[in-house]
Protein backbone atom coordinates (compact mmCIF):
# COMPACT_ATOMS: atom_id res chain seq x y z
CA UNK A 1 0.00 0.00 0.00
CA UNK A 2 1.26 3.41 -0.91
CA UNK A 3 -0.42 6.37 -0.29
CA UNK A 4 0.11 10.44 0.61
CA UNK A 5 -0.02 11.24 4.18
CA UNK A 6 0.78 14.89 3.61
CA UNK A 7 2.52 16.49 0.06
CA UNK A 8 5.80 15.71 1.50
CA UNK A 9 4.76 12.69 3.91
CA UNK A 10 3.97 8.94 2.42
CA UNK A 11 3.09 5.93 3.80
CA UNK A 12 5.18 3.08 2.40
CA UNK A 13 4.10 0.56 5.29
CA UNK A 14 3.06 -2.85 4.55
CA UNK A 15 -0.26 -5.08 6.37
CA UNK A 16 0.63 -8.19 7.58
CA UNK A 17 -2.30 -10.94 7.29
CA UNK A 18 -0.97 -14.15 6.94
CA UNK A 19 0.86 -13.93 10.45
CA UNK A 20 -1.20 -16.21 13.22
CA UNK A 21 0.78 -14.44 16.50
CA UNK A 22 2.52 -11.15 16.81
CA UNK A 23 5.59 -11.84 18.30
CA UNK A 24 4.98 -15.38 18.39
CA UNK A 25 2.31 -15.16 21.44
CA UNK A 26 -0.53 -12.62 20.76
CA UNK A 27 -3.07 -13.55 18.06
CA UNK A 28 -4.10 -10.88 15.53
CA UNK A 29 -7.36 -12.15 13.88
CA UNK A 30 -7.11 -9.29 11.58
CA UNK A 31 -3.32 -9.01 11.11
CA UNK A 32 -0.92 -6.12 11.59
CA UNK A 33 1.29 -3.37 9.68
CA UNK A 34 4.55 -2.57 10.18
CA UNK A 35 4.40 1.41 9.21
CA UNK A 36 6.91 2.82 7.54
CA UNK A 37 6.96 6.55 6.24
CA UNK A 38 9.16 8.84 3.66
CA UNK A 39 10.11 12.38 4.64
CA UNK A 40 10.40 14.44 1.98
CA UNK A 41 12.63 18.20 2.04
CA UNK A 42 16.19 18.65 -0.16
CA UNK A 43 17.08 15.34 1.96
CA UNK A 44 15.11 12.19 2.25
CA UNK A 45 14.49 10.03 5.45
CA UNK A 46 13.06 6.83 5.32
CA UNK A 47 11.30 6.33 8.99
CA UNK A 48 12.17 2.81 9.91
CA UNK A 49 12.01 -0.51 7.82
CA UNK A 50 9.64 -3.85 8.65
CA UNK A 51 9.05 -7.06 9.39
CA UNK A 52 11.25 -9.47 6.87
CA UNK A 53 8.32 -11.53 6.25
CA UNK A 54 6.98 -8.15 4.30
CA UNK A 55 10.06 -6.91 2.79
CA UNK A 56 9.60 -7.52 -0.74
CA UNK A 57 6.09 -5.18 -0.72
CA UNK A 58 8.09 -2.75 1.15
CA UNK A 59 11.05 -2.33 -1.45
CA UNK A 60 8.59 -2.21 -3.81
CA UNK A 61 6.97 0.98 -1.55
CA UNK A 62 10.04 2.42 -1.15
CA UNK A 63 10.86 2.52 -4.63
CA UNK A 64 7.65 4.44 -5.93
CA UNK A 65 7.41 6.59 -3.41
CA UNK A 66 10.87 7.31 -3.85
CA UNK A 67 10.67 7.50 -7.72
CA UNK A 68 14.14 7.59 -8.39
CA UNK A 69 15.64 9.56 -5.89
CA UNK A 70 18.19 8.35 -3.14
CA UNK A 71 17.44 8.33 0.58
CA UNK A 72 20.16 10.18 2.91
CA UNK A 73 19.16 8.64 6.23
CA UNK A 74 17.65 5.59 7.63
CA UNK A 75 15.96 7.13 11.11
CA UNK A 76 15.42 3.80 13.68
CA UNK A 77 13.29 4.57 16.05
CA UNK A 78 13.07 0.62 17.28
CA UNK A 79 15.44 -1.92 17.00
CA UNK A 80 12.83 -4.96 17.33
CA UNK A 81 12.81 -6.83 14.32
CA UNK A 82 9.45 -6.30 13.41
CA UNK A 83 10.28 -2.67 12.27
CA UNK A 84 14.35 -3.04 12.20
CA UNK A 85 14.25 -6.27 9.40
CA UNK A 86 15.41 -4.76 6.47
CA UNK A 87 18.29 -2.50 7.80
CA UNK A 88 21.15 -4.09 6.69
CA UNK A 89 19.76 -4.44 3.11
CA UNK A 90 18.70 -0.44 2.77
CA UNK A 91 22.38 -0.07 4.04
CA UNK A 92 24.21 -1.85 1.20
CA UNK A 93 21.39 -0.63 -1.63
CA UNK A 94 22.53 2.93 -0.67
CA UNK A 95 26.16 3.36 0.72
CA UNK A 96 25.42 7.13 0.90
CA UNK A 97 22.87 6.20 3.58
CA UNK A 98 23.41 7.13 7.18
CA UNK A 99 21.41 5.62 10.14
CA UNK A 100 19.84 7.98 12.87
CA UNK A 101 19.15 6.50 16.22
CA UNK A 102 19.66 6.58 19.77
CA UNK A 103 23.12 6.20 21.14
CA UNK A 104 21.24 3.11 22.75
CA UNK A 105 20.29 1.69 19.26
CA UNK A 106 23.13 2.42 17.57
CA UNK A 107 25.54 0.73 20.29
CA UNK A 108 22.90 -2.50 19.97
CA UNK A 109 23.25 -2.65 16.65
CA UNK A 110 26.01 -4.92 15.78
CA UNK A 111 24.19 -7.27 17.91
CA UNK A 112 21.39 -7.65 15.45
CA UNK A 113 23.49 -7.52 12.20
CA UNK A 114 26.50 -9.06 12.78
CA UNK A 115 27.43 -9.18 8.77
CA UNK A 116 27.14 -5.75 8.75
CA UNK A 117 29.61 -3.15 9.09
CA UNK A 118 28.31 0.18 10.91
CA UNK A 119 31.50 2.60 11.08
CA UNK A 120 30.52 6.20 9.58
CA UNK A 121 27.30 4.68 8.84
CA UNK A 122 25.43 5.79 12.19
CA UNK A 123 24.21 9.06 13.70
CA UNK A 124 23.47 8.88 17.50
CA UNK A 125 21.31 11.10 18.59
CA UNK A 126 19.91 12.09 21.66
CA UNK A 127 17.16 14.04 23.63
CA UNK A 128 15.74 17.12 21.81
CA UNK A 129 18.91 16.47 18.76
CA UNK A 130 17.82 17.76 15.41
CA UNK A 131 18.66 16.28 12.10
CA UNK A 132 17.97 19.03 8.99
CA UNK A 133 17.08 17.55 6.06
CA UNK A 134 17.25 21.12 4.50
CA UNK A 135 14.10 23.10 4.92
CA UNK A 136 12.57 21.36 7.56
CA UNK A 137 13.72 19.73 10.88
CA UNK A 138 13.63 16.43 12.39
CA UNK A 139 14.19 16.16 15.91
CA UNK A 140 14.14 13.74 18.52
CA UNK A 141 12.94 12.70 21.96
CA UNK A 142 13.91 9.18 23.98
CA UNK A 143 11.15 6.83 25.10
CA UNK A 144 12.99 4.39 26.82
CA UNK A 145 11.17 0.94 27.19
CA UNK A 146 8.34 2.09 25.16
CA UNK A 147 8.59 -0.84 24.36
CA UNK A 148 12.53 -1.48 24.42
CA UNK A 149 15.59 0.52 25.87
CA UNK A 150 16.51 1.63 22.49
CA UNK A 151 13.15 3.50 21.37
CA UNK A 152 12.66 7.07 20.28
CA UNK A 153 10.14 9.11 18.99
CA UNK A 154 10.67 11.79 15.77
CA UNK A 155 8.93 14.93 15.44
CA UNK A 156 8.41 16.93 12.29
CA UNK A 157 7.42 20.83 13.45
CA UNK A 158 6.41 21.10 9.47
CA UNK A 159 3.82 19.01 9.42
CA UNK A 160 3.73 19.00 12.94
CA UNK A 161 3.76 14.91 13.38
CA UNK A 162 4.49 13.28 15.78
CA UNK A 163 6.39 9.62 14.57
CA UNK A 164 5.44 7.69 17.68
CA UNK A 165 7.09 4.68 17.53
CA UNK A 166 5.07 1.56 19.06
CA UNK A 167 3.46 4.26 21.19
CA UNK A 168 -0.50 4.51 19.61
CA UNK A 169 -0.01 1.47 17.79
CA UNK A 170 -2.55 -0.82 17.12
CA UNK A 171 -3.47 -4.42 16.13
CA UNK A 172 -5.18 -4.99 13.08
CA UNK A 173 -4.17 -4.89 9.20
CA UNK A 174 -4.92 -1.50 7.96
CA UNK A 175 -6.88 -3.12 4.84
CA UNK A 176 -9.19 -4.04 7.70
CA UNK A 177 -11.37 -0.98 9.17
CA UNK A 178 -12.42 -1.44 13.12
CA UNK A 179 -13.03 0.66 15.42
CA UNK A 180 -9.65 2.35 17.36
CA UNK A 181 -9.96 1.53 21.00
CA UNK A 182 -10.13 -2.12 21.40
CA UNK A 183 -7.52 -3.56 19.31
CA UNK A 184 -5.18 -0.58 20.50
CA UNK A 185 -5.36 -1.55 23.90
CA UNK A 186 -4.68 -4.99 23.70
CA UNK A 187 -1.67 -4.21 21.78
CA UNK A 188 -0.85 -1.22 24.42
CA UNK A 189 -1.35 -3.79 27.52
CA UNK A 190 0.39 -6.42 25.93
CA UNK A 191 3.44 -4.00 24.25
CA UNK A 192 3.64 -1.04 26.57
CA UNK A 193 1.55 -2.15 29.36
CA UNK A 194 4.28 -2.86 31.83
CA UNK A 195 6.07 0.18 31.34
CA UNK A 196 3.38 2.44 32.49
CA UNK A 197 5.51 5.56 34.22
CA UNK A 198 7.82 5.51 30.65
CA UNK A 199 4.59 6.44 28.82
CA UNK A 200 3.56 8.91 31.33
CA UNK A 201 7.21 10.56 30.63
CA UNK A 202 6.59 10.47 26.58
CA UNK A 203 3.12 11.91 27.41
CA UNK A 204 4.47 15.03 29.10
CA UNK A 205 7.19 15.15 26.50
CA UNK A 206 4.54 15.24 23.38
CA UNK A 207 2.26 17.23 25.74
CA UNK A 208 5.21 20.70 24.92
CA UNK A 209 5.13 19.96 20.97
CA UNK A 210 2.53 21.38 18.54
CA UNK A 211 0.76 17.80 17.31
CA UNK A 212 -1.74 17.83 14.25
CA UNK A 213 -0.41 13.92 12.91
CA UNK A 214 0.48 10.53 15.30
CA UNK A 215 2.29 8.47 13.22
CA UNK A 216 3.07 5.31 14.73
CA UNK A 217 4.34 2.12 13.68
CA UNK A 218 1.26 -0.32 13.43
CA UNK A 219 -1.95 0.62 13.01
CA UNK A 220 -3.59 4.24 11.48
CA UNK A 221 -2.63 6.96 11.15
CA UNK A 222 -4.23 9.22 13.72
CA UNK A 223 -5.31 12.79 12.38
CA UNK A 224 -8.08 13.97 14.46
CA UNK A 225 -9.04 14.21 18.03
CA UNK A 226 -5.67 13.38 18.88
CA UNK A 227 -7.21 14.14 22.40
CA UNK A 228 -9.15 11.31 22.66
CA UNK A 229 -5.83 8.91 21.81
CA UNK A 230 -3.82 10.90 23.94
CA UNK A 231 -6.62 10.75 27.04
CA UNK A 232 -6.78 6.93 26.49
CA UNK A 233 -2.81 6.65 27.00
CA UNK A 234 -2.90 8.63 29.74
CA UNK A 235 -5.40 6.42 31.53
CA UNK A 236 -4.04 3.00 30.57
CA UNK A 237 -0.59 3.95 31.43
CA UNK A 238 -1.84 5.38 34.84
CA UNK A 239 -3.71 1.63 35.47
CA UNK A 240 -6.81 3.97 35.81
CA UNK A 241 -10.21 2.88 34.76
FE1 LIG B 1 8.20 -3.15 19.72
FE1 LIG C 1 6.41 -2.88 16.83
Amino acid sequence: MNRDITNTVKYIGVDDTDIDLFESQYIVPNGISYNSYLVEAAKIAVMDTVDRRKSAEWWANLTAALNGRTPDYLVVQHLEPDHAGVIAEVMERYPELKIVASARAVQMLPQFFEDTDFEGRTIAVGEGDTLDLGGRTLQFFMAPMVHWPEVMVTYDAKERIVFSADGFGKFGALSHSEEWACEARRYYFNICGKYGPQVQTLLRKLAGLDVAMICPLHGPVLTENLGYYIGLYDTWSKYEV
